[in-house]
This record gives C-alpha cells, sequence and structure tokens, in this order.
C-alpha cells in the first residue's frame, strides 16, 4: 500500500447554527498521487482544504498531512504545504518577481536561497520574461502561473490548490494542466485540487472524490466512476432477417441487453473494446450480417448526473461567493 499523505477523519465544520458545509468526510490521499475534489458551488470544497491547510478549525473531526495532526501540530503542518487559492492573492503593483520574494519572506526563506528557487519556477512557469512587470499588467494565465510559482517557493511536499484554472480560457487550463502534470512527475510532490470542471478532472486526477452538501459521495479513479455506471454503451444494427437476437446477445458474457427497436439493439458491457469484438464475431457466428455499430463510453459528467441526480449547478452560490467568483473573473479576463 502506497503511504497516505492526507487522512481526513470524520471532517465536519458549521458554519452557525444552520449551515452544516462539510458533513462528515473520511478519505485518504495518497503520496505522490493528483487528488481531485469534485463538487458544484457551495459543495463544501474550500472549506474542506481551509481545515486541511489549517486555516479553519473542524467543528468535529481531525486529519493528518505528512503525519502531523492540523489541530495539534499547525505549525508542523504548514511547514510540509502550500496552498494555491481559489482566489488571485498577488500584490497587483508589484512585479511577479517581487511578489515571489514576498512569498519567500513570509516562509522566512533565506535570500539567496529565495533568489535561486525564484529564478527557477519563473522559467519552470515560463515567466521569465514577464518577471519585471507589474502584476497589473499580467493576463489571467499568467496570474494563475504566478500564484502557482508562489505556492511553490517553500517546496511543499503537499500543494493544495483551489479550482486552479477558473475562468481560465481552454488553451491556458490545458497549460496550467501540464504545469500540474510535471510537479507530479518530475518531483514527486502530491496535489490536493478541488475543481468543478468535469473534464479537468477526468484527465488530471488519478483519484476522485465527488463532494455534494457537504458530503463525500463517491471515491475513486475516474475510471471506475465510469465504470460504477455499467460500463460502454453499443448500439449494433443489423440486416433485417425477422429474427430477434436478443436472447443470443445476453449469453454472451458482459453484455446486457438494454434496448431492441427492430433490428437495432442496444447493450451495456463491462470491458467496451474487447467485448465488442466477441458481439461481432457471434453475430457473425450466428448468420447475420452487422450494419452499423457504435461504442460510447460514459464521460464523468454521466457518472456524476448518475450520482447526484443533477447538473452542476448554481443555487447554493451565496451572494458573498457570487461576488467574488466575478471577483476572480475579472481579474481572469483581465
Ligand atoms: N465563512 C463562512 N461563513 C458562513 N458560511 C460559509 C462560510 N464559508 C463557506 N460558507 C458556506 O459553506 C458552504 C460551503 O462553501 P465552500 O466555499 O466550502 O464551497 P465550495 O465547494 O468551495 O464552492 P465554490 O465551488 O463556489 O468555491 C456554502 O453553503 C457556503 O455558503
Ligand atoms: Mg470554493
Amino acid at each position: 500500500m502506497p503511504e497516505e499523505i492526507i487522512r481526513a477523519e470524520g471532517l465536519s465544520r458549521y458554519f452557525g447554527k444552520a449551515v452544516l458545509a462539510v458533513d462528515n468526510v473520511s478519505f485518504g490521499v495518497f503520496q505522490g498521487e493528483i487528488f481531485g475534489f469534485l463538487g458544484p458551488n457551495g459543495a463544501g470544497k474550500t472549506t474542506t482544504i481551509n481545515m486541511l491547510t489549517t486555516v479553519l478549525k473542524p467543528t468535529t473531526g481531525s486529519a493528518r498531512i505528512c503525519g502531523f495532526n492540523v489541530l495539534k501540530q499547525a505549525r508542523e503542518v504548514r511547514s510540509c504545504i502550500s496552498v494555491v487559492p481559489q482566489e488571485y492573492t498577488a500584490d497587483e503593483d508589484l512585479t511577479g518577481y517581487e511578489n515571489i520574494m514576498l512569498c519567500a519572506s513570509l516562509y522566512s526563506i533565506p535570500k539567496n536561497v529565495a533568489k535561486q528557487r525564484a529564478d527557477e519556477l519563473l522559467h519552470l512557469l515560463a515567466l521569465e520574461s514577464a518577471s519585471g512587470r507589474r502584476v497589473e499588467t499580467y493576463s489571467g494565465g499568467m496570474r494563475r502561473r504566478l500564484e502557482l510559482a508562489s505556492g511553490l517557493i517553500n517546496r511543499p511536499h503537499v500543494l493544495f490548490l483551489d479550482e486552479p484554472t477558473l475562468g481560465l480560457d481552454m488553451q491556458t487550463r490545458a497549460a496550467v494542466w501540464g504545469y500540474i502534470r510535471l510537479l507530479k512527475e518530475q518531483y514527486g510532490m502530491t496535489l490536493f485540487m478541488t475543481t468543478h470542471y468535469l473534464e479537468e478532472a477526468d484527465s488530471l486526477c488519478d483519484r476522485v472524490g465527488i463532494i455534494d452538501r457537504g458530503k463525500l459521495i463517491k471515491l475513486g479513479s475516474p475510471a471506475e466512476l465510469r465504470a460504477a455506471l455499467g460500463g460502454d454503451v453499443m448500439e449494433i444494427e443489423i440486416e433485417d432477417k425477422g429474427t430477434d437476437i436478443s436472447e443470443m446477445l445476453s449469453e454472451l458474457p458482459k453484455v446486457q441487453v438494454v434496448g431492441k427497436d427492430g433490428n437495432k439493439y442496444r447493450l451495456k458491457l463491462t470491458d467496451g473494446e474487447e467485448v465488442a469484438v466477441e458481439v461481432i464475431g457471434s453475430i457473425h457466428n450466428h448468420g447475420h450480417k452487422v450494419l452499423r455499430m457504435s461504442l460510447t463510453k460514459p464521460t464523468l459528467g454521466d457518472a456524476y448526473l448518475e450520482l447526484t441526480g443533477r447538473e452542476m449547478r448554481d443555487e447554493q452560490e451565496g451572494a458573498d461567493q457570487s461576488w467574488k467568483r466575478r471577483l476572480t473573473m475579472r481579474r481572469a479576463r483581465g
């Protein structure tokens, strides 16, 4: 078993008496994995990050990061983590380089060490040419990269990223994904990220926890979550000879007939690609000709919908959050 670098046990957090933002959440994150927290607005993602990073005290429950208790060893926890928050934090009036150096001073990193790391990070995140410019003049993508660079200055074992690509265009998001993968692959870093973009979780995360209304409702790899839907969907149309092949198809292993319309059949397959070849072979062996076929894989979005019964939604977004989101989006566009 790989080592668990984050372990949350029964984490709950109330705001006042009425709002239960996080409800008895337990999970583990392994050393070196990209773990995603996926959920709609107001699901409790940021609140969970805030508890794991010692910003907020849990109402009940606890967590250990790198073996340290977030309640009793907050200082030790903070020394092995870093957080890139949902909102931009850089000082607009300072340059990119100055912002990184400011972060370094907050971690009490000696100046000569900080300088060397800042140069490395500016290179890693392709910000060298902009490092002397005031952040005011940065594009949304450059700001995200600068936030990442600042988050990496203390060489964290675990990096928390809250909505790392919110408001970015597709190309810039893909670039940020590239940097996140690099941190995992080249530096063996453990990444805990939140997102409400399903395709982001699907393409980036080793495992995903789906959180909704404060509860962790499912945890697994994107493939496992998709497989929980009961597999891929195959549609086939055979030459019309007036025979019903449903029974023959149902007897094949890993095949379930879920619909028939004339000479068209809709099947659910486990291990789609392999089984599809066998299905077609069997149809031929029974003397039928396949006219058309298609195989579609369910997306993480399909899994999300089946699990929560709802689409991603904004209905719980409070005035405060929507204001923060608008500000973040405006800066991202800037
Ligand atoms: N400081 C606070 N005071 C009162 N309620 C809060 C506070 N912070 C969060 N909440 C509430 O707790 C719930 C969870 O909020 P949280 O910010 O953790 O959600 P989230 O999943 O990060 O959402 P988003 O995707 O919009 O960032 C929401 O109902 C929110 O309104
Ligand atoms: Mg949030």
